[in-house]
């Protein structure tokens, strides 16, 4: 019962029980939303993995099936580890995923469904071609760092491609290698990888991907033209942190060249600067977006998440799409998520002074949706930024909540205890930088819980909005152990694992807060309580 598991979700992905992690060819098809992902049937520690598979109609909620993949061939027989849905032509949806053979090598395979009539696509077949790519001794291919193939796309000379995550046998250099085909079952391997970093190590999930310079709306796979960017995710293995690059890729030399920076750089762009990895994008073609997935876990220790019985979460489904600026990419919860609003608290445009801790009552604080909107005046008191502060993360940990500013830190307190005994504190700081103004938006989970088992280490990033000219705004989506935030509209995405001790169900609160010396001013703050979303 909810009393027994106040870490349990009731409106993010879970199944009942056990070990889950990497989302796994998401899709749509005939109008059923599709999720499978890595789940370990036994156990909730990793291990035995296979395809576990639920359907959405909403991609709200979400009934579950019998596992779709799962090891019954040679070339999966350890293990049926991440992969792509691919629509082929003919509206033939196709699987490519990572087998783990005898020899615990890992392998490309090919599933495909057995009644394309069932909208639900409830049993799979696997290609008799299996493996349809395997490291050999002529390919060179480090066959434990060779995995998780990519959706498909297909080039101009009407041949498909796809890229899979390895490392170079000798040395740290993460490479996306790239295969041909045409027709889906013949793969090979391309000279080039489609790009490579160095010193990154192993790339798992890669994720490619255009994305639109014009319009805010997704693209489907293989397209690609004049106003089309490219978008390259990488999972990094040493990191456990995800990132990309935007950039152009041409697809008659099958490379691609970040517009900037690169996927190993420490000031690199990340989906998610807290808990989110070996995500993955899908193109709905119902309503024209791209639609990200990714992976939350646990914070807590193995320990309790065996005595919990379960580990690991999905993220929202969030909508993604090049900014404005074409620099970055901006994430919003999916639309779908708002019909779980319930009753909605309104907190009028107020004065926050600081010093102050404002609590926002009549919303289920533990299961929650919150918007706020900050305008911010007296810029002239910004503190200056230290141009050695390289690291947001770090800043923020040195800078918590309870750390006094001119302006900010000023937010949302969220997963508060009566006595604000525990809190987890989401909210920005603005800096004057060289020439323009630097916002921090940082979640301080150093005070979550009275439990020192868990890991309570802080997230931090820098958010591209200018304060002089724009408001400064903040989302936060709270689902009894998580805590994911969307600063400026989706600019910056920080998700992170609470397990209160005291602050849990009718016993959670939420409150504004100011702890600079500077007032600033909400405009709006809407809080719903959401409805518990039925899912599996
Ligand atoms: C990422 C990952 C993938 C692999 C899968 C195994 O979390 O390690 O690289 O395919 O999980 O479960």
């Amino acid at each position: 019962t909810s009393v027994k598991q106040p870490y349990r979700t009731s409106y993010h992905f879970q199944p009942p029980k056990n070990w889950i992690n990497d989302p796994n060819g998401p899709m749509l098809y005939k109008g059923i939303y599709h999720l499978f992902y890595q789940y370990n049937p036994k156990a909730a520690v990793w291990g035995n993995i296979i395809w576990a598979h639920s359907t959405s109609t909403d991609l709200v909620n979400w009934t579950p099936h019998v596992p779709a993949i799962f090891p019954s061939q040679e070339s999966d027989i350890n293990g049926c580890w991440s992969g792509s849905a691919t629509i082929l032509p003919g509206y033939k949806p196709a699987i490519l995923y990572t087998g783990i053979n005898p020899q615990n090598q890992q392998v490309q395979n090919l599933a495909v469904p057995k009644n394309l009539s069932d909208p639900y696509l409830i049993e799979w077949v696997k290609s008799p071609h299996n493996p349809l790519m395997a490291p050999t001794a002529m390919n060179q291919i480090n066959a434990s760092s060779f995995r998780d193939p990519t959706t498909a796309w297909v080039g101009p000379d009407g041949r498909w491609r796809v890229i899979i995550g390895n490392k170079r046998d000798r040395g740290r250099k993460g490479r996306a290698i790239l295969y041909r085909s045409k027709d889906f079952v013949r793969w090979t391997k391309a000279q080039h990888p489609l790009h490579s970093a160095k010193n990154t190590g192993m790339w798992e999930c890669p994720d490619f991907f255009p994305v639109s310079a014009q319009v805010p709306l997704g693209l489907d796979t293989s397209i690609n033209g004049p106003n089309v960017k490219h978008v390259l995710k990488v999972s990094l293995d040493d990191k456990k942190h995800e990132y990309y690059t935007v950039g152009t890729y041409n697809s008659t030399t099958d490379r691609y060249v970040p517009d900037k920076g690169s996927v190993d750089s420490d000031s690199g762009l990340r989906y998610d600067y807290g808990k989110f990895y070996a995500s993955k994008t899908f193109f709905d073609s119902k309503t024209n977006r791209r639609i990200l997935w990714g992976w939350i876990n646990e914070s807590s220790s193995e320990d309790d998440d065996i005595k919990k019985g379960w580990s690991g979460i999905q993220a929202i489904p969030r909508t993604i799409w090049l900014d404005k600026s074409g620099k970055q990419l901006v994430q919003w919860p999916i639309l779908e998520i708002e019909k779980l609003h319930n009753s909605q608290v309104v907190l009028p445009n107020k004065l926050i002074k600081g010093g102050t801790v404002l609590e926002v009552s009549g919303v289920t604080a533990a299961q929650a949706d919150v918007e706020v909107l900050f305008e911010v005046k007296g810029l002239e008191k910004a503190e200056v930024f230290d141009p050695t502060w390289t690291n947001p993360q770090m800043l923020c940990s040195q800078k918590g909540a309870s750390v006094k500013g001119s302006l900010g830190p000023f937010g949302l307190l969220v997963m508060a205890s009566k006595g604000l005994e525990e809190y987890t504190a989401v909210f920005f700081r603005i800096f004057k930088g060289q020439n323009k103004y630097v916002v921090l938006m940082c979640s301080d989970q150093s005070r979550s819980s009275l439990n020192n088992s868990n890991d309570k280490t802080t997230y931090g990033a820098l958010l591209d909005v200018d304060p002089l000219h724009e408001k400064l705004s903040l989302r936060t989506l709270i689902d009894h152990s998580i805590v994911e935030s969307f600063g400026g509209g989706g600019k910056s995405c920080i998700t992170a694992r609470v397990y209160p001790v005291l602050a849990v169900e009718d016993g959670t609160h939420l409150h504004v807060f100011n702890n600079g010396t500077q007032s600033v001013e909400v405009l709006t703050l809407s809080a719903w309580s959401m409805k518990k979303a039925k899912i599996n």
